[in-house]
């Protein structure tokens, strides 16, 4: 048999175990994992001897600013630090100008994207107060989700008052789809905010910011959307989670059985308030936050891992306290960054496809076309070589945004080809896909 590409002598990572297998490839799809004849052959051959190949990696937590703030970012440019990356596949977010808040806007946003992107991608759709007649639209358009920002984050975005949000919310329980909430809460957040603003300490501190957006404002907001889920039946999905208070919540609504799933980002993990990075919802001070949110991934109190990449100009992020917008770019270190971690031991390499593809495939509804490495499924996969030393270099990123919260950091564990629906977007360092070569990926589709 001829494939289109067969990748030989690797070793294969699906949540459950690792083995060594041959994977062929013919038109865009996993023909076979392991068992080649030997007459088999392809028109590309390559040797994953000493690599890891794991299913595409999932970035279901991106902010690519386009339409309407490509100065920050563009399709173009998120797509091809993805695919530096090792990420095969982004999840967008509204909070773009004018925000994806209607079918109209969604379509508009597919056709931009399908121009400029080098990975496959699918978007969210935004509920506002205003839009609940836009909300069949939108599914139909192909959302991934929808996404709810309870509290105010970058974008001014006001959340829906509680009763459009309780309809909303049984509209969406009707139709199957899960909505995503940004869970903050707006009063305590601006009640905090201005004291300390009028306080008159300005200075980059993420302490501060922690205060002025405080933990009991991630569990006030959880706490509301588990008591909408519970009301209106809504599949409902927590983003970034940074506390342990909201890990306790989460975990309690799950034995209640509501069908709620969680993330949290790099930054929650790996990175302490002390360092200033300023982002919402804010990293938090120790207090045995990070080690929770490591232990609520063990036990599957929370779910999935995605960057929240949120790309801003390194002049921006240096302006005082109040002033710098909220945000910190990750689609192209969460994976190195994460590898270390299993080098470190403190997951396992199959923890962390469940986390970083099985997973967020399955919570948006494109498993198992994506996330999985099962004949029939979309021939995505991540080569990462765990032995790499790789040094994050801000100015070195492929976003448009230059700062890091990483810079200098250095990880064993990289990504070293990228392949999407069976081309090689990137390998060995090299861009190797075209512009235009994603796809739009959807539920509905
Ligand atoms: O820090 C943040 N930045 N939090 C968000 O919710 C939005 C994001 C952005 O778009 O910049
Ligand atoms: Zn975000």
């Amino acid at each position: 048999m001829r494939y289109d590409l067969i990748l030989k002598n690797g070793t294969v990572v699906t949540p459950e175990k690792c083995f060594e297998a041959d994977i062929a490839v013919k038109n865009e799809k996993i023909a076979l994992i392991g068992g080649l004849n030997s007459d088999d052959c392809a028109d590309e051959i390559y040797d994953a001897y000493g690599k890891h190949i794991l299913p595409g990696i999932i970035d279901a937590h991106v902010h690519f600013r386009d339409p309407g703030l490509t100065e920050k970012e563009d399709f173009e440019s998120g797509s091809i630090s993805a695919a530096f990356g090792g990420v095969t596949f982004v999840a967008d977010m509204p909070n773009v100008l004018p925000p994806t808040s209607t079918a109209e806007r969604f379509l508009e946003k597919i056709r931009i994207a399908k121009e400029k992107s080098y990975i496959d991608f699918g978007f969210f759709a935004l509920l506002v107060n205003d839009n609940i007649n836009e909300m069949e639209g939108l599914i139909k358009a192909g959302a991934l989700g929808y996404k709810v920002f309870l509290g105010t984050s970058t974008g001014d975005i006001a959340s829906p008052d509680m009763g459009t949000l309780f309809e909303q919310m049984t509209y969406s329980a009707a139709h199957n789809m899960r909505i995503g909430f940004h869970a903050e809460n707006s009063e305590i957040n601006s009640h905090f905010t201005s004291k300390f603003k009028k306080s008159g300490d300005n200075k980059q501190d993420g302490v501060l910011l922690s205060k002025a957006r405080p933990v009991i404002s991630e569990a006030l907001a959880v706490q509301t959307v588990i008591c909408l889920a519970k009301y209106t039946g809504a599949k409902v999905h927590i983003h970034h989670v940074t506390s342990k208070d909201g890990c306790l919540l989460i975990a309690e609504a799950k034995e209640k059985g509501i069908d709620i799933t969680a993330e949290t980002c790099p930054h929650y993990l790996l990175l302490d308030a002390k360092k200033a990075h300023k982002v919402y919802p804010p990293i938090r001070e120790e207090g045995n936050h990070r080690k929770s949110l490591w232990d609520a991934i063990g036990v599957k109190t929370i779910d999935m891992i995605a960057s929240d990449h949120a790309p801003h100009g390194a002049h921006e992020k240096s302006l005082p306290l109040w002033t710098a917008p909220a945000g910190l770019s990750g689609v192209e270190t969460t994976v190195p960054l994460m590898l270390n971690e299993v080098n470190g031991g403190r997951l396992s390499i199959n923890d962390f496809v469940r986390i970083a593809s099985s997973a967020p495939a399955k919570i948006w509804g494109i498993y198992p076309r994506k996330g999985s490495l099962t004949a029939g499924a979309d021939a995505d996969f991540t080569v990462v070589d765990m032995n790499k030393k790789h040094k994050i270099t801000s100015g070195t990123s492929h976003s448009k945004s230059k700062t890091s919260a990483y810079d200098g950091v250095e990880t064993q564990g990289a990504p070293v080809a990228t392949i999407v629906r069976g081309r090689f977007v990137m390998k060995d360092g090299a861009l190797t896909g075209t512009k235009g070569c994603g796809k739009f990926v959807s539920p509905a589709l």
